[in-house]
């Protein structure tokens, strides 16, 4: 039963109330007119804290395509949050006005403070260089939909795996399911945080291999998850300068890969994938956005209790 609870880790929720979302989601994808109404007269808040298109898009697109309505910011000067406001009287304030909040804020952890006082469901939509585990049930449907299922997979994750706040919450979720392998890529000065190795990796005994060269073991991928270095958390412009184009796929690397391999990217792409990739048929980038809207349409009925 996910009626009235918040979802601030990918943990959050049991592989079986997974399940139930992705099952939703797939009934949306394929009879969405049934849907329409299920939110009359449901308000949803966007409260945005950090720059976002894609998150905050398809979360406001989502209530709309279901019948409700949305309010919020989509950055906070334009909110008492400028005259100093807190976020518990921010949230006790929105949470009067509203039936569910989605929230992205800088600071790591900001979502799940917001869920100790808020009178309704909070979405954490990205909190700093720590978890987003929309986009995490955004990627995991991707999966589903072109894959088939979660087992048995080689996942390399590639890029910015110390900020990149999407791999954290997929390693998080994929570490659920059977028999997945990661291999992790990136600079040494990005490899992923320590807690994640020792928490997850090695806490839950899941095979995994660190390396710098994305060639050397493109061939052995089923998934392929790019990521852009994150310039909005390095503190020193010349670090981000010299790593920021590490790693760019174009259609001579993917002549190494696996016909069947699915090139995977929450976006905003910078460099690291080049435009002529987008033809290939193993980028499934642009249906994964189109597939967090669905999600989200799911995860916002699911909340609510409509569904
Ligand atoms: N994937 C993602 O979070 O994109 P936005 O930052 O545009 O929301």
């Amino acid at each position: 039963m996910l009626k009235g609870r918040h979802l601030i880790d990918p943990e959050d929720f049991s592989l079986e109330e997974l399940d139930s979302l992705f099952a939703l989601a797939d009934s949306i994808i394929k009879d969405e007119d049934s849907f329409r109404n299920l939110c009359n007269g449901k308000i949803l808040a966007t409260l945005f804290y950090e720059p976002s298109t894609r998150t905050r898009f398809s979360f406001e697109a989502a209530m709309l395509r279901l019948g409700g309505q949305v309010v919020g910011f989509s950055e906070p000067g334009s909110s008492s949050v400028m005259k100093g406001e807190s976020i518990p009287d921010t949230i006790r304030t929105v949470g009067s006005y509203v039936d569910i909040i989605a929230m992205r804020h800088p600071k790591e952890g900001a979502p799940k403070y917001a869920s100790y006082y808020s009178p309704v469901p909070i979405i954490n939509a990205g909190d700093g260089g720590h978890q987003h585990p929309t986009q995490t049930l955004t990627d995991l449907l991707t999966i589903k939909e072109v894959k088939g299922n979660f087992s048995n997979l080689t996942i390399g994750l590639c890029g910015d795996l110390k900020f990149g706040r999407t791999v954290h919450s997929l390693i998080k979720a994929m570490s659920r399911y059977e028999n997945i392998k990661f291999v992790l890529i990136s600079p040494n000065e990005l490899r992923i945080p320590k807690y994640i190795k020792t928490e997850i990796l090695d806490g839950k005994a899941i095979d995994y291999a660190e390396v710098e060269r994305l060639e050397e073991v493109i061939d052995s991928l089923d998934i392929l998850y790019m990521t852009r270095v994150q310039k909005e958390r390095f503190f020193n412009e010349a670090d981000y300068i010299r790593l920021k184009d590490s790693y760019i796929l174009d259609r001579e690397k993917l002549k190494l890969a696996k016909k069947d391999l699915s090139i995977l990217h929450p976006l905003p792409r910078v460099n690291e994938i080049s435009y002529e990739v987008d033809e290939d048929p193993r980028a499934c980038y642009f249906d994964q956005l189109k597939y967090g809207m669905y999600i989200r349409m799911a995860l916002i009925s699911k909340l609510l209790g409509v569904m």
